[in-house]
């Protein structure tokens, strides 16, 4: 099934991409001469002090030698792209328009508002200590300071590094030690589905140990009182209230680092993806305004957070350098009931609007009546992104949202990718349910065996990109060697996504999904193997082994395979329990399997194939399983399978 882009998609487009042959057109000049395309663009849209005249130095083939670099010569910051250049024409537009946790709790900060803000807050760290290229941990909730802070920190040339609010502490101190930071801003409580959220008392309990951190500044967000330290902890408001709201931005290099942002990969512990400036903010501001068709007017509501990369690019950085009203929503879909998104979008007039399927099926489940009372003519663009979507709800979108008035932008990136790489450009592709389509211009897909062999033509197999583009990660965070083992191990020469995909005859991409052992649940990127980590410190556990399986609504669910040490009973709770407090309270196990022994060869790794499939439901199309040491645990297995969470 092919959707043609609806008339009032098409009509008075804003991108120069406005049918499949300017797309084709672009893509292919940008394939021909990538430096020069990508020099047009970031002189067109970013505001440097010194301009580029270098586009990529270094290439996939020598990447162990070093990290690339995109637009070497240039200086700039980019606050000053995302701030200081729109006071003149759009200093009274609103910037940010922020939704707090109760509906009609409004804030609206305009650019030249923001601009003073983020001044104001830039001096109050100076003041605190911060220095360019140190770090600072953000742990905060949905509130217009996030925003504000992640670019304070630009402003300084330091680096920031969000933690997603639902992390616990050990995970929060894991990161913080990781990169060093010097200074953790956060608030009082988060605000969220009508509870609180102990955010200052989980970094209380963090920083415990943890010496590089000298002070913390507390924003606050609610009445309640929290525990305070007088000689680390800092008020927000005390803080910006004494400071000037002016800030001559620090300039950088192009390949200064702007954030390190961690992300599970399918070994060991979470790594830190760095970002820089230059090419960041070219391509998050070229692809947010290319997919989603930007205009003037718009009003752009991407509903993730700001601790994941989608709240980064699309939320923060893209449409802030674009000049864009962009909307932070501190509350959840749910609350106060299943039509929150849509009431959002009928009093604020929103045209474009950016979730998750995860949250497009849940909202489906609770009926058509909590979209269809609001009032949706103004949304023009539907945007989607964390994992792929399923047919059957991507037509109730397109249909029961959008009253097909609307075109989906199904759009496949990662942390890794820095901002959107394949996806429909709103005005110009036809979609297909399901589908990403096509590769963004300056991006170039491959298909490939597992032996590293390209797929010519409709097939499937493994997603790479062969050429390198301005928005990508340049390293991890302190181990480069990591960086180049994980993303470069498999192909030599190319980047490798981690993703399966298969294409069409129309070079559609269709994701599969993962085909390591990270985990998609609820657009949540966890690895297997942190899981594993926290089931097996219970004391009652020998070994673990957590697999995924499809869940109507997460997408993903959690399955973990559990032997007990010697005669020991296991409480699932207490798994649970681990699982919280090591990585956070959106790790939940959704089901658990007690087994006497794991599958393995006889050279003892084990064999998830095998209990991926049995997860599945699948058990009965197992293969060869002569290689195993034990077969016979397979049948133990497979008869204690587990159906229900
Ligand atoms: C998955 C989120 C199918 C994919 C921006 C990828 C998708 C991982 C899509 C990255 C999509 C993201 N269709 N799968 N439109 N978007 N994914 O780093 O498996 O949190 O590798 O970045 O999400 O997740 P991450």
């Amino acid at each position: 099934m092919r959707y043609d882009v609806p008339d009032r998609v098409r009509e008075n487009a804003a991108t120069p991409i406005r049918d499949l042959d300017r797309y084709r057109e672009t893509h292919a000049a940008a394939a021909n001469d990538p430096n020069g395309f990508w020099l047009g663009v970031t002189k067109e849209r970013i505001a440097w002090r010194e301009e580029p005249t270098l586009g990529l130095e270094g290439d996939f083939h020598g990447i162990a030698e070093g990290p690339l670099s995109w637009f070497g010569d240039g200086r700039l910051n980019v606050t000053e792209s995302c701030l200081d250049r729109h006071l003149e024409a759009r200093g009274d537009k609103v910037a940010i328009l922020w939704e707090g946790d109760e509906p009609g709790e409004v804030r609206k900060l305009t650019y030249r508002e923001l601009h003073a803000e983020v001044c104001k807050a830039a001096n109050a760290l100076a003041a605190l200590g911060l220095k360019k290229g140190e770090r600072a941990i953000i742990y905060m909730g949905m509130v217009p300071e996030a925003a504000i802070a992640m670019l304070a920190c630009a402003r300084l040339g330091a680096v920031h590094s969000v933690v997603f609010g639902g992390f616990s502490a050990d995970a929060l101190r894991d990161r913080v030690r990781d990169c060093g930071a010097e200074i953790v801003i956060t608030q009082d409580l988060g605000v969220r589905g009508g509870k609180h959220i102990p955010l200052k008392a989980t970094v209380d309990e963090a920083l415990a140990g943890s010496p590089s951190v000298k002070k913390v500044l507390v924003y606050k967000r609610t009445e309640e009182e929290v525990p305070w330290d007088a000689s680390r902890d800092v008020w927000w408001h005390e803080a910006l209230g004494a400071a000037e709201p002016t800030h001559e931005a620090e300039i950088v290099e192009a390949e200064h680092p702007l954030f390190v942002l961690y992300t599970s990969g399918s070994t060991g512990r979470p790594k830190g993806v760095v970002h820089t400036s230059g090419g960041y903010i070219t391509y998050t501001s070229y692809t947010h305004a290319t997919v989603f068709d930007l205009r003037e007017d718009d009003v752009y509501a991407c509903v993730a957070d700001v601790g994941w990369i989608t709240g980064h690019s699309y939320i923060v950085y893209g449409p802030l350098a674009n000049g864009a009203t962009t909307l932070m929503f501190e509350s959840i879909p749910t609350y106060p009931d299943a039509g929150r998104y849509w009431d959002m979008v009928q009093r604020h007039g929103v045209t474009i609007f950016y979730t998750a399927p995860t949250a497009i099926r849940a909202l489906a489940a609770k009926g058509d009546e909590h979209v269809t009372k609001h009032d949706r003519s103004t949304l023009r663009v539907l945007g989607t992104v964390g994992e792929p979507i399923n047919p059957e709800a991507w037509v109730w979108y397109f249909d029961v949202v959008g009253e097909k008035r609307c075109t989906i932008v199904d759009t496949w990136w990662q942390t890794e990718t820095g901002g959107i790489a394949i996806s429909p450009i709103a005005p110009a592709t036809p979609t297909k349910p399901g589908s990403a389509t096509l590769p963004m211009p300056g991006i170039l897909t491959s298909l490939r065996t597992k032996e590293g062999a390209v797929i010519r033509g409709p097939g499937q197999g493994l997603l790479c990109i062969d050429h390198p583009w301005p928005g990508q990660a340049r390293t991890v965070w302190g181990d480069h060697e990591r960086f180049v083992a994980t993303y470069f191990g498999h192909v030599p020469g190319a980047y490798f996504t981690g993703d399966g995909c298969r294409r069409d005859e129309d070079g559609y991409h269709w994701i599969t999904g993962r085909v390591d052992d990270v985990l998609n649940v609820s657009g949540h990127r966890m690895g297997t193997a942190e899981f594993e980590a926290a089931i097996v410190s219970v004391e009652e556990v020998a070994e673990a082994a957590v697999v995924g399986y499809p869940h109507e609504v997460k997408g993903q669910g959690v399955y973990a395979y559990v032997v007990p040490q010697g005669g020991a009973t296991v409480d699932p709770a207490s798994l649970n329990g681990a699982c919280r407090t090591q990585i956070g309270a959106h790790a939940k196990i959704d089901r658990v399997q007690v087994v006497p022994g794991l599958p393995k060869t006889r050279s003892g790794k084990v064999m998830r194939r095998i209990l991926r499939k049995i997860a599945e439901g699948r058990g009965d199309e197992l293969g060869d399983t002569s290689t195993l040491a034990d077969p016979s645990v397979v049948d133990a297995i497979r008869d204690g399978f587990v159906t229900k969470d």
